[in-house]
């Protein structure tokens, strides 16, 4: 008889939840469908994984967002980020909304026009935007955010070779107690920059004032950091008012919002302690109330929400493809959709729910991705229950920023569904082949022979 082979042994922590006096507290969670659609049927016919992304919740976040400045502000403009998604079909439903374009890019700029934006509702902000991208701007009659002086002397030249004054805005970064500072775009406030590139512009002659901007940074979850941010900007309006004669027609506050997800530091979930967007509305707006504009000069607020407004909306459904321990005897799952699909798993602890509901005892787990990359970890530890492969696990909120970010990095790009409000399901990009990522490449004949 061979003698049985050594197994070394391994304890393994299992977690059953925290007991009541009702019963042990559940702590995975489940969901069989999105909006009404069945998840299992979804992946059959589209493929896994899978953005999901729902018309309802999107519409229904923007209408409440809207409400919450116009309540307090009458004069409220928002402008979608392209680079937040800039998937035709979730533009042209802010669009559809009254949701004008902020694009950073050139490519971003050609975006929105094929969207049908006119160029007067187009916000073109970032710090390169070449010559020519500049012309059509000026032409197109956009709003040209200016970010360093190299641009605002292109946009001079502009004028002399059009023959005409620009209407422009400047970009402004300031201090508002929010580390670390997004100072390389646009002009300082404090060393008084801004205030001289405006000097600059009144003397040149050939550039108008008409707005300013400025964007504080992202998912900023203290909104005094907002209060501060308008009234340093209604300040800076009205001294350019004073000092130069220039009345601005707007003040553009950027994005920044936090959505519901919860950063990696944060302790508990975002859900429940990120503040809504009326916190944030009340901080804005008081600040430009405070500032008491006559009503002929009261300038339109410009909101350049992205995250807060998409996150929510989009959802990412993934399968697993492996169960594993690592040598220390932590379990870990492979699921089918890395961080190159799931850009944003670097930021947040996403929710992750099971595809069906599961019992058994729930295992500290780590999540990995199937590239073949170290940093590919989707959640480096949660509890799970014991998973099959095939089973689901549904991530979100995904709908920000991911499906710009995401790249081709081993594996393909997924498909993306949209739910329509009326409970119709639409591919709005397909899945990635081999020929849409080789079309672009070519060969040299004397490779091919
Ligand atoms: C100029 C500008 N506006 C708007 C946004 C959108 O920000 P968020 O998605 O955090 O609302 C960004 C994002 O970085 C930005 O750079």
């Amino acid at each position: 008889m061979q003698k049985k082979q050594y197994e070394r042994p391994m304890i393994v922590k299992h977690i059953a939840g925290l007991s009541n006096k009702v019963g042990r507290a559940k702590t995975s969670k489940s969901m069989q469908s999105i909006s009404g659609i069945n998840i299992k049927e979804l992946t059959a016919k589209y493929g896994s994984p899978l953005f999901v992304f729902c018309e309802k919740t999107i519409r229904e976040i923007y209408k409440n967002a809207l409400r919450s400045f116009s309540v307090r502000y009458p004069k409220v403009q928002f402008a979608w980020s392209y680079k937040t998604n800039y998937l035709d079909s979730i533009c042209k439903i802010y669009h559809d909304e009254g949701s004008w374009a902020e694009v950073v890019s050139e490519y971003e700029y050609e975006m929105a026009i094929r969207n049908g934006v006119p160029g007067n509702k187009i916000i073109y902000n970032g710090p390169y935007k070449p010559y020519e991208s500049l012309k059509r701007a000026v032409n197109d009659d956009a709003m040209i955010h200016i970010d360093h002086f190299d641009e605002m002397y292109m946009l001079e030249q502009l004028s002399e070779e059009l023959g005409h004054p620009i209407d422009v805005a400047i970009r402004i970064n300031m201090d508002t107690g929010i580390y670390p500072i997004w100072n390389r775009f646009g002009f300082n406030l404090e060393n008084h920059e801004a205030m001289n590139v405006v000097r600059r512009m009144h003397l040149g002659k050939k550039l108008n004032l008409v707005g300013i901007h400025s964007h504080i940074g992202t998912f900023i979850l203290e909104p005094s950091a907002y209060k501060t941010e308008t009234a340093k900007l209604v300040e800076f309006a009205k001294t350019v008012e004073q000092e130069l004669g220039y009345t601005l027609k707007y003040i553009d506050i950027g994005g920044g919002f936090p959505s519901v997800n919860t950063l990696h530091d944060q302790y508990a979930p975002g859900a429940e302690t990120n503040k809504p967007v009326e916190v944030y509305a009340e901080a804005i707006t008081s600040a430009l109330l405070d500032a008491n504009f006559a009503p002929e000069r009261l300038p339109t607020l410009i909101l350049e929400t992205g995250r807060a407004l998409i996150d929510e909306a989009g959802s990412l459904i993934t399968s697993v493809v492996a169960n594993k321990r690592l040598p220390n005897g932590t379990r870990m799952v492979i699921i089918d959709a890395g961080v190159s699909t799931l850009f944003t798993a670097f930021w947040y602890k996403h929710e992750i729910m099971l595809g069906e509901d599961k019992g058994g005892l729930l295992e500290e787990t780590s999540i990995y991705g199937p590239l073949c990359m170290n940093i590919d970890v989707i959640r480096p530890s949660i509890r799970l229950p014991a998973m099959t492969v095939g089973d689901k696990l549904i991530i979100k909120p995904a709908g920000a920023y991911n499906v710009t970010q995401w790249m081709q990095f081993i594996h393909m790009r997924p498909a993306i569904v949209l739910i329509g409000e009326n409970g119709k399901v639409d591919c709005i990009r397909n899945a990635e082949t081999v020929d849409t990522v080789k079309g672009p490449e070519m060969t040299p004949d004397w490779l091919n022979s």
